[in-house]
């Protein structure tokens, strides 16, 4: 990454904000999935261990309105959560901005404090300029460990950096290191694994990956339009209609590039979507529709994953939150647990997928899992994200061989 990290400023005795995403899921007030906390768990160890004055971190939570504190969308479960982790106390201000926000971290007996959610204002969204001034205001550097926000222009996650000196923690260095090895230098074949609901979420990552992979491998609710665009039948299952065409000009892209597309050959169908008595079949007649793949797909997948060096998986490969038809997913993200074992690079992209392979326990199992949705996603589809461009560039390397600025 050539973006400057934690390690090239000194921290001592500074005033630290650090951008971390706590947008985790929750059942009422209880925390159902802590892994994007644990994640930020080392950049603000490093920050503290390093002499920091006060480590001031701030987050969103859903999608509050942006009209003031809405209980539901309190960070306090967060709070508490990170204090755990941390073994020490946190401080939950109650609000993100203002005078009493500013003079209550400064007196605050804690040395790290969590601001209430940064989206109780609509001026984070809209990367206003006085707000996010307002936010650096609070330090003497910017710290921005929310991969899973990178993807947002926002005032926490981009406009800030105007203010401060602006560099990355470890979970984001992770994150690129390991998304980017995936697609700039992955150890070769690289096998694609896309699954999901639509087309359409995944028209710009096909085609960036059509530049990169070896293999891609199409299951999911996505695969159906695949098939229609060969002429296969599909009964009832889910078809993006206006996307036929797309689909088969993708499948023309990649025999052109001699991408080999590996498609789903046989089904778990049922009658219709709620019905839970799935039966395994090589066509989906008319009437049925399909929530899995098979077991031939599944077995086939299987034999082209272990040609594989490097895979990338974004999206699962049936109705996995419902046990019916969550073994196409199971086999396979315990398939790819057994190359790691191997050897092999299996990098996880967030959202569903990750959300899958922590369903069946296997969250230690790989190379990588991704903490971002969408972020991840707009990455790997080579796009930028407006929270990394934002940080300093690291210092080009002098003659002394070092990353500093002597000559
Ligand atoms: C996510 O969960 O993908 C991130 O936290 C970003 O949330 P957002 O989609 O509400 O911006």
């Amino acid at each position: 990454m050539n973006k400057q990290t934690v390690r090239d400023v000194s921290l001592k005795g500074k005033k630290v904000i650090i951008r971390v995403d706590f947008n985790v899921p929750l059942e009422g007030d209880k925390i159902t999935d802590d892994i994007r906390i644990r994640a930020a768990i080392p950049t603000i160890k490093y920050v503290v261990d390093n002499g920091a004055a006060k480590v001031i971190l701030m987050s969103h939570l859903g999608r509050p309105k942006g009209v003031g504190f809405e209980k539901e969308f309190s960070l306090a479960p967060a709070a508490k959560r990170l204090a755990e982790l941390l073994g020490y106390p946190v401080k939950l201000m109650s609000d993100c901005v203002g005078a009493d926000v500013k003079s209550g971290v400064a007196s605050a007996a804690e040395k790290v404090a969590l601001l209430e959610n940064l989206r109780f204002h609509k001026e984070e969204e809209k990367n206003d300029p006085a707000f996010a001034k307002e936010l650096a205001s609070l330090a003497d550097i910017y710290v921005n460990d929310a991969f899973g926000t990178a993807h947002r222009a926002h005032a926490s996650t981009a406009g800030i950096a105007a203010y401060l000196p602006a560099v990355s923690g470890f979970l984001i260095e992770k994150e690129l290191q390991y998304l980017g090895l995936a697609v700039n230098n992955p150890e070769r074949p690289l096998v694609v694994i896309l699954g999901g609901a639509k087309v359409s979420d995944k028209i710009m990552l096909i085609e960036n990956l059509l530049k990169k992979a070896d293999t891609i491998i199409i299951g999911g609710g996505m695969a159906y339009t695949f098939l229609k665009a060969q002429g296969i039948n599909i009964g009832n299952s889910k078809l993006e209609k206006d996307k036929i065409d797309l689909a088969r000009t993708l499948l023309e892209k990649a025999k052109a590039a001699g991408v080999r597309v590996e498609l789903t050959e046989d089904f778990v169908i049922v009658p219709n979507f709620d019905s839970n008595d799935g039966k395994i079949s090589d066509v989906i007649p008319d009437g049925f529709e399909s929530l899995d793949i098979g077991p031939k797909t599944r077995a086939k997948f299987k034999k082209v994953l272990d040609g594989a060096k490097t895979v990338v998986w974004n999206g699962p490969l049936g109705v996995f939150e419902r046990d019916a038809f969550a073994n196409g997913t199971r086999e396979i993200a315990f398939h790819l647990a057994s190359l790691k074992d191997k050897g092999v690079k299996t990098i996880i992209g967030g959202g569903d997928s990750a959300a899958a392979v922590l369903k069946f326990g296997l969250d230690n199992k790989m190379t990588h899992i991704s903490t971002g949705g969408g972020a991840s996603l707009e990455y790997l589809e080579g796009k930028e994200l407006p929270g990394i461009t934002a940080l300093n560039d690291k210092k080009s390397t002098g003659g002394c061989g070092c990353s500093c600025s002597c000559n």
